[in-house]
């Protein structure tokens, strides 16, 4: 399996001090930055936009790790690759084409994701999984912060992980170091977590508690 990597969503951060809770993050171990953005249409919410992808970039030395919660993905992606995303992920249920779009984020020298929202089954990317730097595996429904991990995920994990070989597998929702143990066990190895890590004093300690012990 490849190594364990955890990415906080900035969604949790303080939005006044951006710049530097990227910073703390990065700091305290954060292997990549996960940027939630949200269209009101797809998701019930909105977030931000490439500028504030733009400005951020200067403050990461990791990779920034962009999931497209939006209606029409194709239209977007290029200002996002624009904007210094090194992946950008997009729901397989905004798009009856996924694979151009897969071709455009490569295209634009980016690494490219397939989102599965936790209703949406494994199968549907099955015969388009080969083409896929990274299948990110929906544990809430998008749109907030601090919901619950969905249990009935795991066995997607376990499925995805047996089509993804070596390549990476995320989950991104209600991870907590319990949840985090459970979701490498059967087979993620990127992590997202938001309000897990923002809320703790420490975010050293947050980070270093979603990673397997030993
Ligand atoms: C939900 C977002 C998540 C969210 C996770 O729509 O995609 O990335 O920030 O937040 P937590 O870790 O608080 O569940
Ligand atoms: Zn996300």
């Amino acid at each position: 399996m490849p190594s364990i990597k955890i990415a906080p969503s900035i969604l949790a951060s303080d939005f006044s001090r951006l710049g530097e809770e990227v910073k703390a993050v990065i700091n305290a171990g954060a292997d990549m930055i996960h940027l939630d953005v949200m269209d009101g249409h797809f998701a019930p919410n909105i977030t931000f936009g490439p500028a504030v992808v733009t400005s951020l970039r200067q403050h990461s030395t990791v990779p920034m790790d962009v999931h497209l919660m939006i209606s029409d993905p194709m239209a977007y992606v290029e200002d996002f690759a624009n904007a210094g995303a090194d992946i950008i992920s997009f729901h397989v249920e905004a798009t009856a084409h996924p694979i151009r779009i897969i071709d455009k984020i490569k295209e634009l020298g980016c690494q490219a994701g397939i989102v599965l929202n936790p209703g949406t089954p494994e199968e549907d990317i099955e015969f388009i999984a080969e083409h896929i730097d990274m299948v990110l595996i929906m544990t809430v429904n998008p749109g907030f912060g601090g919901q619950a991990f969905i249990p009935d995920m795991v066995r997607k994990i376990e499925n995805v992980r047996a089509m993804m070989g070596d390549r990476d597998v995320e989950v991104d929702g209600g991870i907590d170091a319990s949840s985090a143990a459970e979701v490498i066990a059967a087979g993620a190895n990127v992590l997202v977590a938001g309000s897990y890590i923002f809320q703790q004093e420490s975010y050293f300690e947050a980070i270093e508690s979603l990673r397997p012990v030993g």
